[in-house]
């Protein structure tokens, strides 16, 4: 069966890192479709929009989406609705990705990257999965009005709501007990239920569903605790499984554990299992062009995106062992070069991890 997948490296380095992605993908011997479209500031210069009909269609009609970065400093004088940043947000909501799935993998030779003790993060390996399409980023009513009685009566006053439907939380639960399956079968849910009514809800939907995952061994943690316990001891944790706004911030604490943006992979996903998958990082226009972004965060989306799109356990599992391979052999891109290790460029990691998937 021939899997059809969209590649859209978009701006700054995602051009640079995609290829080398592309070039791993296609060595695996797999019968994949790859089609490849601009997006982005990219697309907008062809098409006036960063997300044109062409795009959307052909990411609507894949099995999954490879996704580079978006977005440079010189579409920023462009409205909203056309800046680059708006195609990533137009793809989640036109596919329903609801499901992100952030690994934080501090490999062994990176140790020293982390910015915290190495006994504390030696060996780890945790998934956080944040709902990415509810919550209180996209509850109405939201805005700013005055305020007619009580204490603030007369004063201006911000407001958003927070809300989470049944079914919101039952697909993302069902998303992270699947993944603690196939892991350590641990998975941590972590709300603010002492406080929110919309956290109360979705503690007790999750235990519901747990029902149905007997073999998965499930914990409950108030956020703010979770905030501290993911630096005070990260290795107790498997799998994370939260909501919109605590998955934010968790994310990106969990992302300096590991200490280098460059990486840490993600796919973000439907019920479908259709899926896009992408750095975690930027277009980092400082250093595009120049043959110096680290490409393994890429290569490393490509191995989730046969993982979790393409059912390739097998083929997933070999990328990442090539992607460990080359850090033995002492290959470092800029951002996670040491004194004594031989820097690579961006082309010459993706060469390598060629050559050790063979
Ligand atoms: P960024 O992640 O692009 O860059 C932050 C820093 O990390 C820069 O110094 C950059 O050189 C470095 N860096 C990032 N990826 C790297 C890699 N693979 N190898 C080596 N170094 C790397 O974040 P920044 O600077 O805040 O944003 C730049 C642009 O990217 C903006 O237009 C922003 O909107 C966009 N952006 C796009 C995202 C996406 O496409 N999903 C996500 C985040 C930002
Ligand atoms: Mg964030």
């Amino acid at each position: 069966m021939t899997h059809k997948i969209a590649v859209l490296p978009g701006d700054g380095i995602g051009p640079e890192i995609t290829e080398q992605a592309v070039r791993v993908l296609t060595a695996l011997d797999l019968d994949l479709d790859l089609q490849t479209q601009p997006v982005g500031g990219a697309a907008y210069d062809v098409h006036g929009h960063p997300l044109p009909p062409v795009v959307l269609d052909l990411a609507k009609s894949s099995d999954a989406i490879l996704f580079g970065a978006v977005g440079d400093w010189k579409y920023d004088t462009l409205a909203r609705e056309l800046r680059p940043e708006q195609a990533i947000l137009g793809l989640r909501k036109a596919l329903g990705l609801f499901a992100n799935l952030r690994p934080a993998i501090l490999y062994p030779q990176l140790a020293n990257a982390s910015s915290l003790k190495p006994e504390v993060v030696a060996g780890l390996n945790i998934l956080i999965i944040r709902e990415l399409t509810g919550d209180i980023y996209f509850g109405q009513p939201r805005g700013v009005r005055e305020v007619a009685e009580g204490p603030f009566k007369g004063e201006r006053q911000g407001f958003d709501t927070m809300h989470y439907a049944e079914s919101e939380v039952r697909r993302i639960a069902h998303v992270a007990f699947q993944a603690a399956q196939k892991r350590s079968k641990k998975l941590c849910s972590v709300d603010k239920s002492n406080v929110l009514e919309t956290s109360q809800f979705w503690r007790e939907i999750v235990i519901e569903v747990a029902k149905e995952y007997p073999d998965v061994a499930l914990s409950h943690m108030y956020i703010d605790n979770a905030a501290m316990q993911l630096v005070r001891a990260p290795k107790e944790f498997d799998v994370i499984v939260t909501g919109n706004l605590f998955g934010d911030i968790l994310s990106d604490e969990a992302a300096m554990l590991t200490g280098s943006i460059g990486m840490l992979p993600s796919a973000s996903l439907n019920s479908a299992s259709q899926g896009l998958y992408e750095p975690s990082h930027g277009s980092a226009p400082d250093i595009a062009g120049k043959n110096l972004a680290n490409p393994l965060a890429t290569i490393l989306s490509a191995a989730m995106l046969l993982r979790y799109s393409l059912g390739k356990a097998e083929q997933a599992d070999r990328i990442e062992s090539a992607v460990q391979k080359v850090l033995e052999q002492g290959l470092r891109t800029a951002d996670i070069h040491e004194q004594g290790l031989t820097r690579v460029s961006t082309s010459e990691m993706g060469d390598a991890v060629l050559k050790a998937l063979k």
